[in-house]
């Protein structure tokens, strides 16, 4: 089996994050959500992917390389313009040639990886497709499927005003060569886009095995600043803690902190779970639940909590709490006078605020 990872798109809904970076590049944890789909693939037997890249493609590439890094072997497929799901599977057919081949929507955080999918998959040979489903509170969002008594698809929608059932398609499908026959049948939906979700209806309307897998663990489409936290709140939960970098004596750093090489943390306090990246510096601080410090920040008289820093950031005299933040790269923050208690930002790469 191949794997096919979907980093194209524009990832407007993260905007200004994502005018400047790839989205499939933010970190969640210190971990690029697309390095944890490669990982996730990887773990699952999978070494040969395919990545589907947009405008932020050379990116892409600089950070994931020919794919030594991850133990597999990387191609790039360059998609003109985010076309839709099926619009980057037909795209890929030279890459995939008539591999069976699981797709993953390379903003996708899904718990327990897909090694268990993966299997039954190749084990059944009858099934032309598999598709993983998730009982969401506002299916109007997603692709959302209808099944009938004995677990069967019966139907399949994007995005339907009045959703027939609150399981949506998680961003993990696999193929078998059909998927291409699917694809050149369906026309662009209203938005435009060669909708996947379009192709695999045609799937089931013409008698092609859709196989329905409904996950119990969390999943989370990291499209917009809240998912990310709470993706990175879930991930950060199951990581196990290490403390690499340095602690002075007067620091306190509760038991799920990971401190990354070279960290310093320096009259601080570090409240799990929590991560700290390489070489980044907290002074006089204090560090609350779900956050997550990149590599390279400097965060001096401040306080901060569930919140993602990316690297080369600098927080400094911040007297009221920071949370719920989303904060770019080499973005700097600092304070003249006073403020509220609390404080909410999403701040774009090389952002400068100077609170008044
Ligand atoms: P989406 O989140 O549906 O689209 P987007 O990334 O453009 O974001 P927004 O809606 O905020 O503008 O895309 C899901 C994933 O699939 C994401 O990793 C980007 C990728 N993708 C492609 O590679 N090609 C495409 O044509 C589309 C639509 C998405």
């Amino acid at each position: 089996m191949k794997g096919l990872i979907l980093s194209g798109g524009k990832g407007t809904r993260l905007y200004p994050l994502t005018y400047t970076r790839a989205k499939q590049l933010i970190p969640v944890a210190n971990k690029p959500v697309l390095f944890r789909v490669i990982e996730a693939i990887r773990d699952a037997g999978i070494s040969e992917i395919g990545i589907v890249i947009g405008d932020t493609g050379q990116q892409i590439r600089e950070a994931v390389g020919d794919g030594e890094q991850f133990g597999v072997q990387v191609h790039y497929i360059e998609q003109s313009a985010p076309l839709g799901l099926a619009h980057a599977v037909k795209i890929s057919r030279d890459f995939l040639g008539d591999d069976r081949f699981v797709m993953f929507l390379g903003d996708n955080v899904i718990q327990g990886g897909i090694s268990p999918l993966i299997a039954d998959f190749a084990h059944h040979h009858e099934w032309n497709c598999q598709i993983v489903l998730k009982e969401v509170a506002h299916p109007q969002q997603y692709g959302v499927a209808c099944l009938n008594e004995q677990g069967r698809i019966v139907q399949l929608i994007e995005k339907p005003q009045e959703p027939p059932s609150n399981l949506a398609l998680v961003g993990i499908y696999m193929f078998d060569p059909s998927i291409f026959e699917a694809a050149e049948a369906i026309k662009p939906s209203r938005r435009g886009e060669l909708e996947i979700t379009d192709a695999i209806q045609w799937l089931v309307k013409h008698n092609y095995v859709v196989f329905p897998h409904i996950h119990q663990g969390w999943w989370i489409d990291t499209g917009k600043a809240s998912d990310m936290l709470e993706a990175n709140s879930l991930v950060l939960e199951e990581l196990t803690p290490a403390i690499k970098g340095t602690v002075d004596t007067v620091s306190e750093i509760d038991s799920r902190v990971t401190i990354e090489e070279g960290a310093e943390i320096i009259h601080s306090v570090i409240r799990g779970p929590a991560i700290i990246g390489r070489n980044t510096r907290i002074v006089n601080s204090y560090v609350g639940p779900f956050s997550s410090i990149y590599h390279d920040v400097v965060i001096e008289n401040s306080e901060i909590e569930r919140s993602i820093v990316l690297e080369h950031s600098t927080i400094r005299n911040i007297p009221a709490r920071i949370q719920d933040s989303l904060i770019g790269r080499h973005a700097e923050v600092t304070l003249t006078v006073s403020l509220p208690k609390a404080i909410k930002m999403h701040l774009g790469d090389h952002s400068r605020l100077g609170l008044l």
